[in-house]
């Protein structure tokens, strides 16, 4: 039997126990990081609670409330914990997703797409191999962001050529 990771925080089946995550080829991981800010508070409690629908375990590091909080605080604890390892992916919210995904996309390791439709967050992963997914609570969007992120959960990385442009990304950093 595993060992407990030490930063399984939720309540539920253990990952190896439940298969019902598919994204990318890490389909035994079906835990997900989540964080938010003030201006995210709803839109997160709506995306958590489909998350646990379809299966996943939520780490939830996000406020509650409408009290103010600084997002780049918000992105850097999500981020180390999804690196900290175990994670299928991670979601980050703020009012317009703007702030949070800039700071997530500041540490090294992290690609977080902040997808305006479907399509683009179908992309995300199919191109971009994106690690997080970012939404804005005080956006109008043209779509669900419950079906956006169900695009960016069941597409799979394309590799190949994306591969190689992500490795390009990726270097930008060093
Ligand atoms: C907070 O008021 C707001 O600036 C933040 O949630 C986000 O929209 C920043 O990009």
């Amino acid at each position: 039997m595993n060992e407990k990771p030490k930063h399984f925080t939720l309540q539920g089946t253990w990952p190896w126990e439940s298969k019902s995550a598919t994204i990318g080829s890490e389909d035994f991981m079906n835990r997900v990081v989540v964080a938010n800010d003030h201006g995210a508070v709803e839109l997160a409690q709506t995306l958590i609670a489909h998350l646990k629908e379809r299966g996943f375990e939520v780490n939830y590091l996000g406020v509650a409330s409408a009290d103010s909080v600084d997002y780049p605080d918000m992105a850097k604890e999500a981020a180390t914990e999804y690196l900290s390892g175990g994670y299928a992916f991670g979601v980050l919210l703020c009012g317009t997703g703007i702030g949070i995904s800039i700071s997530a996309n500041k540490v090294d390791g992290i690609r977080c797409a902040l997808p305006q439709n479907s399509f683009a967050a179908e992309m995300a992963r199919c191109h971009n191999d994106a690690n997080f997914i970012a939404f804005g609570g005080r956006i109008d969007y043209p779509e669900d962001p419950v079906r956006m992120l169900d695009a960016y959960i069941d597409a799979t990385f394309e590799g190949g050529r994306h591969q190689r442009r992500i490795d390009k990304m990726m270097g930008l950093q060093d």
